[in-house]
């Protein structure tokens, strides 16, 4: 049977930097579903190991295990096999850490960790660059020290700025017009560069337009610390009574209805399609890959509020106030590209996302605080069949 995930390609051990975050996590589960062993090094930061703890459970995976060292491990791999170990993406340490707890022969590295708050990095650029930058530089040294040249880099649509160009396709210019934008056009500069350098590398920029949504079982989903910046976690926020309204920014946009436009897409499409674009690097012989991640569907913030509502029964307060600074009237993803080398397009509709990001929201009103206290574990396992 072919796996309809990795298109029948190898099934490997892969390390997910930054796997216990929102993308991370649900990679993570839908690269387990189609037999991968995944090791996650996440610091945590904005990222729980509750969301691991229950992509095991939603796997079937074993019980976790502690180790003699003192560490949570796995004990014989039978089958997929989750790992999980506290690491920070600059340390050359807690990186071969990563990749000998994996008990070595991590094929591939899907390359989540980093700062992704626009506003945030605008205020604290070094940390953009250091975390974002840095972390990748560090990476690269790592995957070279453990023979290992398979990368998917998580870009986003970000890098195309405020263009008019709809939808986009990936020959666009590249126009970012904050730190955050910087940071990820600079490690695709970089990228391009090392697999230019030496044969071998096969690497994947995945430009992410807006993912939303969550895992349908409502176990896992989009966990912001603090007032969320995106729309669609914040929209979840109000419908849990968390928050008083949702703040639309702009009425004036040139938009059918004056609202800012997107291309949503549901994070498990998204998550997929890190499983294809990693069986395609596996399947064909080196090459750099630039692919956009998105519907190629743009829809309004009214639109999704009215999607919201009637999906889930709800009305929402809401006020039309100023554009946010950096907003641009429409970005949606040509996604021709992904299909094309792929075969991968979205399957979620927006009805779908709204319905998945609302039974994640209301059965966890404080995202995983809600199941009390985190374990914080250094290393944790657990493995199909135990
Ligand atoms: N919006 C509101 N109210 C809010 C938040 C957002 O009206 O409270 C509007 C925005 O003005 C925009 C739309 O909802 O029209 C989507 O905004 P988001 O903040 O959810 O998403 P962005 O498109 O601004 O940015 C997101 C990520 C970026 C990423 C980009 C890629 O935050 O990191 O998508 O296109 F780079």
């Amino acid at each position: 049977m072919i796996d309809s995930l990795t298109g029948g390609h190898s099934l490997t051990k892969v390390l997910l930097t930054g796997g216990a975050g929102f993308i991370g996590s649900h990679t993570s589960l839908a690269l387990l579903e189609s037999g991968h062993q995944v090791v996650v090094m996440d610091d945590f930061s904005n990222g729980s190991a509750e969301a691991l703890r229950r992509v095991a459970e939603l796997t079937g995976l074993g019980p976790w295990r502690q180790d003699a060292t003192d560490h949570w491990s796995a004990s014989a791999p039978v089958g997929g096999s989750l790992t999980l170990i506290r690491g920070d993406v600059r340390s050359q340490q807690d990186l071969d850490r990563a990749f000998q707890d994996g008990n070595g022969g991590i094929s591939a590295v899907l390359h989540f960790a980093g700062l992704k708050a626009v506003g945030e990095s605008m205020a604290e650029p070094l940390r953009y660059w250091d975390v974002n930058v840095t972390g990748t530089v560090r990476l690269l040294e790592a995957m070279g020290r453990h023979g290992c040249q398979t990368l998917v880099f998580s870009s986003s649509a970000t890098l195309y700025g405020t263009t008019d160009t709809v939808p986009i396709p990936e020959t666009a210019p590249l126009q970012p017009i904050n730190p955050y934008g910087y940071t990820k056009a600079a490690v695709e500069r970089m990228l391009t560069d090392v697999a230019s350098s030496a044969p071998g590398w096969r690497i994947a920029l995945l430009r992410y337009f807006n993912p939303v949504g969550a895992h349908p079982s409502g176990r896992i989903g989009e966990d912001p610390s603090g007032r969320p910046n995106n729309l669609f976690p914040f929209l979840c926020q109000v419908a849990a009574g968390c928050r008083q309204q949702l703040e639309v920014f702009g009425g004036d946009w040139p938009t059918g209805d004056g609202t800012g436009v997107r291309d949503y897409l549901h994070v498990m499409d998204l998550a997929e399609g890190h499983g294809r674009a990693l069986g395609l690097l596996q399947a064909e012989p080196p090459q750099l890959l630039t692919l956009n991640l998105g519907s190629g569907q743009g829809h309004s913030v009214l639109e999704l509020l009215r999607t919201f509502e009637t999906t889930n029964g709800l009305t929402l307060p809401y006020a039309v106030v100023e554009r946010r600074p950096g907003d641009s009237a429409v970005s949606v993803a040509d996604p021709s590209q992904a299909e094309r080398r792929m075969g991968w397009r979205t399957r979620r509709s927006l009805a779908d996302i709204c319905r998945d990001g609302w039974a994640w929201q209301r059965a966890n009103p404080q995202g995983y605080r809600s199941a009390g206290p985190q374990p914080a574990p250094e290393l944790i396992g657990a493995q199909h069949g135990s």
